[in-house]
C-alpha cells in the first residue's frame, strides 16, 4: 500500500521528500544526537510503542508463562541484566550477559556478535524462537500464545490501534516490540548537558575522567565513540567497525576464548575473528554490570 502510494506521488511529478517521517513520535533528543530512524515497513508511532510495552512485560509470551522481556532487560537497569547471564524460560542458562536497550534505535548491527543482524525486528527472532539457548521459548506454540493474547480484550484494542490492518500474530507483536525498544532513550546524561555547553554539569573529577577518555594515550573514544558511546554507529548513524578483541580471555596461548563464546568468528568462521565482540555503548555504564559479553568482569 505504502508503495503504490509512493509511486503515486512519483507519477505525479512530486518528489520523496513528501513522503513522511518514519518516526512519528517525539523522543525529546539532545542536539548533539543525530535523528533516528526506523524501517520502511514498521514506522515508529506512540499506538505501536503502546503495544510493545504491554507485551515487553507480560510473562505470556514464554512458552509456559514464566519470563518475559523484561526478566532479562529490566527497567531499573537500563534494561540490562544484573545477572552475569540470564535463564530462559525453561531454565537453559544463556551464554550471554542481557546488554542494555537504551538506544538501541541507534544500533547497527545488532547483537554482541553478529555482523549481519541489522535490524531490531530480525534481532527479536532469536529471544523469541530460538532454542539454544532458549530464552521465550515460543517455537511450537505459537498458536497458543496468539490465543492468550486474542483472548484479552485490552490485547484486541492495543492491536487494532497500532496495526489496524494486521492480524494479532506473534509478526505483528515482533513489530510492536521492535517499536517499544526503540522509545527507549537515554539522552540526559549530566554528560550530555556538558556537551550541549553546560560546563557545570559534570564534576572536575569527571571531566578530567573525559579527557583521559578522548585522549591518545587511553584512547577509550577511539572505540566507544561518539554520543553513543559505541562504534556499532557514528554520529550520523552509519555502522562503522563495531568489532574488537579487547584480550579478555587467553586460554590455548594464542589468544583463544571459551568454547561457549568466541565472538565474531562464531558468524565469519575467520580465524581473525576469535575474541571479536562489538563494542558495548557506556551509556548508564553505572547500572549496567556485570560487564563484557559474558559478564565475567564485575565491576567498573
Ligand atoms: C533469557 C534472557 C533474555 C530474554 C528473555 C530476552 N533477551 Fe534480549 N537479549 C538477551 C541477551 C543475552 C542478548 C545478547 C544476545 C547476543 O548478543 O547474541 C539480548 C539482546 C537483545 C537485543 C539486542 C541489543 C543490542 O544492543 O544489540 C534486543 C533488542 C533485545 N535483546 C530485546 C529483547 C526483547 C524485546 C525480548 C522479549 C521478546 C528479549 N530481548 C528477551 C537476553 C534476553
Ligand atoms: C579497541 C577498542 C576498545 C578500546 C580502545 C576500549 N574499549 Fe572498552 N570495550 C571494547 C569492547 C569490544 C568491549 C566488549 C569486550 C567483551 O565483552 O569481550 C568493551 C567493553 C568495555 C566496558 C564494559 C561495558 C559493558 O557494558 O559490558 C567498559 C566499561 C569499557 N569497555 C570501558 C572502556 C574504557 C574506559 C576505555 C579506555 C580506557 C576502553 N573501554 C577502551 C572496545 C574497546
Amino acid at each position: 500500500m505504502r508503495c503504490l502510494l509512493l509511486g503515486l506521488v512519483l507519477l505525479a511529478g512530486c518528489t520523496v521528500d513528501t513522503e513522511p517521517s518514519l518516526v512519528q513520535v517525539d523522543l525529546e533528543l539532545p542536539a548533539h544526537f543525530p535523528s533516528p530512524s526506523a524501517p520502511q515497513d514498521n514506522p515508529l508511532t506512540a499506538e505501536a510503542i503502546e503495544l510493545g510495552r504491554h507485551l515487553f512485560y507480560d510473562t505470556r509470551l514464554s512458552v509456559n508463562e514464566t519470563i518475559s522481556c523484561s526478566s532479562c532487560h529490566k527497567q531499573e537497569f537500563a534494561f540490562a541484566d544484573d545477572r552475569s547471564t540470564s535463564p530462559g524460560a525453561t531454565g537453559d542458562e544463556g551464554l550471554l550477559n542481557a546488554p542494555s536497550l537504551a538506544n538501541v534505535i541507534y544500533a547497527s548491527p545488532l547483537t554482541w556478535a553478529h555482523g549481519r543482524i541489522t535490524t531490531i525486528e530480525e534481532q527479536l527472532i532469536g529471544p523469541m524462537f530460538g532454542g539454544a539457548p532458549l530464552e521465550m521459548g515460543m517455537s511450537g506454540v505459537e498458536q497458543e500464545i496468539v490465543q492468550r493474547l486474542q483472548d484479552d480484550p485490552r490485547y484486541v484494542e492495543l492491536f487494532a490501534a497500532a496495526y489496524p490492518e494486521q492480524p494479532i500474530d506473534l509478526d505483528t507483536a515482533r513489530y510492536a516490540l521492535a517499536s517499544f525498544v526503540r522509545s527507549l532513550v537515554s539522552s540526559r546524561a549530566p554528560f550530555d548537558r556538558f556537551l550541549d555547553g553546560d560546563a557545570a554539569a559534570i564534576s572536575s573529577q569527571a571531566r578530567r575522567g573525559s579527557e583521559l577518555f578522548y585522549g591518545t594515550r587511553l584512547g577509550c573514544s577511539g572505540c566507544h565513540a561518539g554520543f553513543n558511546f559505541t562504534s556499532a554507529v557514528d554520529a550520523s548513524g552509519q555502522q562503522q567497525m563495531p568489532f574488537h578483541n579487547i584480550g579478555l580471555y587467553n586460554v590455548d596461548g594464542e589468544g583463544g576464548y571459551p568454547a561457549s563464546s568466541q565472538g565474531l568468528i562464531g558468524e565469519s568462521g575467520l580465524a581473525k575473528d576469535m575474541g571479536r565482540f562489538r563494542v558495548p555503548s557506556l551509556r548508564n555504564v553505572a547500572l549496567t554490570g556485570p560487564y563484557g559479553h559474558d559478564g565475567s568482569v564485575a565491576s567498573l
